[in-house]
């Protein structure tokens, strides 16, 4: 959606939008409409809306409002994405490709309005490409957005939100694409595809680089796949010379569980486990694109868990590249398997100052957390306690579970150096004590479990049913709030 600025309202606009606090209606709603808003029982709370129709000259428009709810709410700026999206999600599909929005009596601050903006924008998104026969009333018909009356500064925030924007809508597109379309190689081609023309530097691994620097742990996974494995990382320099900050992600393009199959009812929604390597893609695009002013690598570690004949089997024994074993007890727990040799060479290949990986690593963080809160494991408290304040001032939110040495032992093996999954309980934490296995000591680390939260069966804050974009956000404001001068 395009978000353009004018000083003057366009002539003969059909929708025009209001944004408003608690109580207030704009000036020029007429009494037809005063009426109408209070026998609705409109009352401008955060995303609430409203509409009615006011004669201007000679054309007749829709006054569209949204609530923005109360001025000193301390919600404030999630409020008014609320209100931007709830704008888009009652208008999109009216037949107006113009959406005037009005903001000269709003009283916000750029920063604010640019919040209304992200939220219009963000919910405006869907992916329709394979819907080739949708009726004209289903089909999305906002295009644009044309502002009147914004604050100063507006240009310049808005920049900022866009590139956000941008990051959020590709992680959004790669998680819904099918696996038939988006694999390894074509993850890494489409996410090349976005970077083009940008500073950033772009490093692939293939199967032989791979298999000569001993990824056996990431490679096993994808062995059953036609497709091959991939590593894809995204590096920015836009700090001085201090060690980056590493994000990592778990990018299965499909898994099927491998020869321990999964049961085939809700099997398509393993098509977003690479939601993690997504939600990097994304944040690294929002980054680059508004040239944030630190020193930040992405890393993806793309497979396909598929059963074959050249699969592996319960029971196989793999060499990761930091040389320690693994026994495969369960195909299924592949995430684990890809991140070992992904969180290893990422620390390699970059030393990083701190690493954050994130990964649909588990339908145990659903049981216990739904689909409000990542699940975050860390050896780190200031870490953690960074994301989440990231995550509370974004949306993106995450919350603390436990790590520690009486989970670690659960997954010492009998024959390698550790087996692949835990007993019955703490299957999230033992997944977690896994990856921390291949992360050194000192390094500060914290692994977010977003199985709950990449794909929703419901419309959200800034999203209809579907891909979220969750990490996004996340990444974007960790790296502005801590590393950013
Ligand atoms: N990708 C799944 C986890 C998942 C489940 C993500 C539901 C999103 C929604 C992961 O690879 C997996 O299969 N995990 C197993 C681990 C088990 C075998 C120890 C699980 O959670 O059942
Ligand atoms: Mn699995
Ligand atoms: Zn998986």
């Amino acid at each position: 959606m395009k978000i353009q600025f004018s000083q003057s309202r366009p002539q003969g606009a059909r929708l025009i939008a209001h944004v408003v606090d608690k109580g207030k209606l704009p000036a020029a709603t007429n009494a037809a409409m005063r009426a109408g808003a209070e026998a609705a029982r409109f009352k401008g709370n955060a995303g609430q809306t409203f509409d009615g129709f006011v004669e201007d000259g000679d054309t007749v428009a829709r006054l569209a409002i949204a609530g923005a709810g109360d001025k000193n709410d301390e919600a404030r700026l999630a409020n008014l994405e609320k209100a931007g999206a709830a704008l888009a999600g009652k208008y999109q599909s009216t037949g107006d490709a113009d959406m005037v929005l009005d903001l000269s009596e709003s009283g916000l601050s750029a920063d604010e309005a640019a919040h209304v903006l992200l939220g219009l924008r963000l919910r405006n998104w869907r992916y329709d490409i394979y819907r080739t026969k949708l009726k004209d009333e289903q089909k999305i018909t906002l295009e644009s957005v044309t502002v009147v009356g914004a604050p100063e500064g507006i240009e310049a925030a808005w920049a900022d939100a866009a590139a956000l924007a941008d990051g959020v809508e590709l992680t959004r597109e790669l998680v819904t694409e099918p696996a038939n379309i988006i694999y390894p190689e074509s993850f890494v081609e489409r996410v090349k595809q976005r970077f083009e023309g940008t500073e950033a530097e772009i490093i692939v691994l293939d199967e032989k680089q791979m298999t000569d620097m001993g990824m056996g742990s990431l490679l096993g996974v994808g062995q059953g796949s036609a497709r091959e494995s991939r590593i894809l990382a995204i590096r920015w320099n836009g700090g001085g010379s201090e060690a980056p900050t590493a994000f990592v992600g778990k990018g299965v393009t499909f898994d099927t569980g491998g020869i321990s199959i999964k049961p085939g009812p809700g099997m398509e929604d393993m098509k977003w486990d690479m939601g993690g390597a997504g939600a990097v893609a994304g944040g690294m695009l929002a980054l680059v694109k508004r040239k944030a002013k630190a020193n930040v690598v992405g890393v993806m570690g793309l497979v396909e868990n598929m059963p074959d004949g050249n699969a592996q089997r319960p029971g196989d024994v793999v060499t990761s590249m930091s040389g320690q074993t693994i026994e495969i007890l369960n195909t299924d727990a592949e995430g684990r398997l890809v991140l070992a040799d992904a969180l290893h060479w990422t620390q390699e290949e970059f030393q990083p100052s701190r690493i954050v990986d994130f990964a649909t690593l588990t339908g145990a963080i659903i049981i216990a957390l739904g689909h409000e809160y990542a699940g975050l494991f860390s050896n780190n408290d200031q870490l953690s306690k960074d994301l989440a304040d990231a995550g509370e001032a974004t949306g993106d939110k995450v919350w603390r579970m436990p790590v520690g040495k009486a989970y670690d032992k659960l997954i010492d093996s009998p024959i390698a150096d550790m087996k692949n999954i835990g007993g019955k309980g703490a299957g999230s934490i033992t997944a977690a004590q896994f990856l921390q296995r291949f992360i050194a000591d000192d390094t500060p680390w914290a692994h977010i479990d977003i199985a709950g939260m990449a794909w929703s069966d419901k419309p959200g804050r800034t999203w209809g049913k579907g891909a979220t974009g969750y990490g996004v956000r996340l990444i974007d404001r960790l790296i502005s709030d801590t590393a950013e001068g």
